[in-house]
């Protein structure tokens, strides 16, 4: 991945395969120890709230917020944890809806805490508005297409 590059979105139609070739990048990336420590995979519930994605995030942090915590106090718990975890790759798979990193906490991935982002959306918008690289995925033609 390319350095300059913090944050990218795979945008494609329903069925394209944004998830497979996730599933093969993550795989890789586990593999590839040496550029990053961690690979921290989230598949985004289908209706988007600030709170599910918190939830969904402090579980694979191994964070327990408890229910009482409103999103302000959970997003700077989970800040808490990943500024300190450096060169982490963060995966959201299906993201329907874009939000401000800080408002969920999870840091602005820069060249400097070695982090990226990387997300898969059907929607371009998600990706222009989360300020991603986008990569665009198109259908495998009328042989592969799968609908469901
Ligand atoms: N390159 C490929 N060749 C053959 N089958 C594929 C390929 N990529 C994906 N598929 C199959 O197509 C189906 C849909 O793929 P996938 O779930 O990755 O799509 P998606 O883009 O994530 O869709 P959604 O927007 O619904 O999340 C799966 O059953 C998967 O096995
Ligand atoms: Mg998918």
């Amino acid at each position: 991945m390319d350095d300059a590059v913090r944050k990218i979105g795979v945008q494609g139609m329903e069925g394209v395969g944004k998830t497979t070739i996730m599933k093969h990048i993550n795989n890789q990336l586990l593999d590839e120890t040496c550029n990053f420590s961690d690979v921290i995979w989230v598949t985004v519930s289908e209706t988007f709230e600030i709170k599910n994605l918190q939830r969904q995030i402090a579980k694979k942090l191994n964070l327990n917020l408890s229910d009482y915590e409103d999103e302000l106090c959970s997003a700077s718990e989970i800040h808490k944890i990943l500024s300190q975890m450096k060169r982490y790759v963060l995966i959201l798979d299906n993201l329907s809806k874009a939000f401000r990193l800080d408002e969920v906490g999870i840091p602005e991935p820069t060249r400097d805490n070695g982090c990226k982002l990387v997300l898969t959306t059907r929607l371009l918008e998600v990706c222009t508005r989360m300020n991603c690289s986008t990569v665009e995925i198109h259908g495998r033609g009328s042989t592969g297409s799968v609908y469901e």
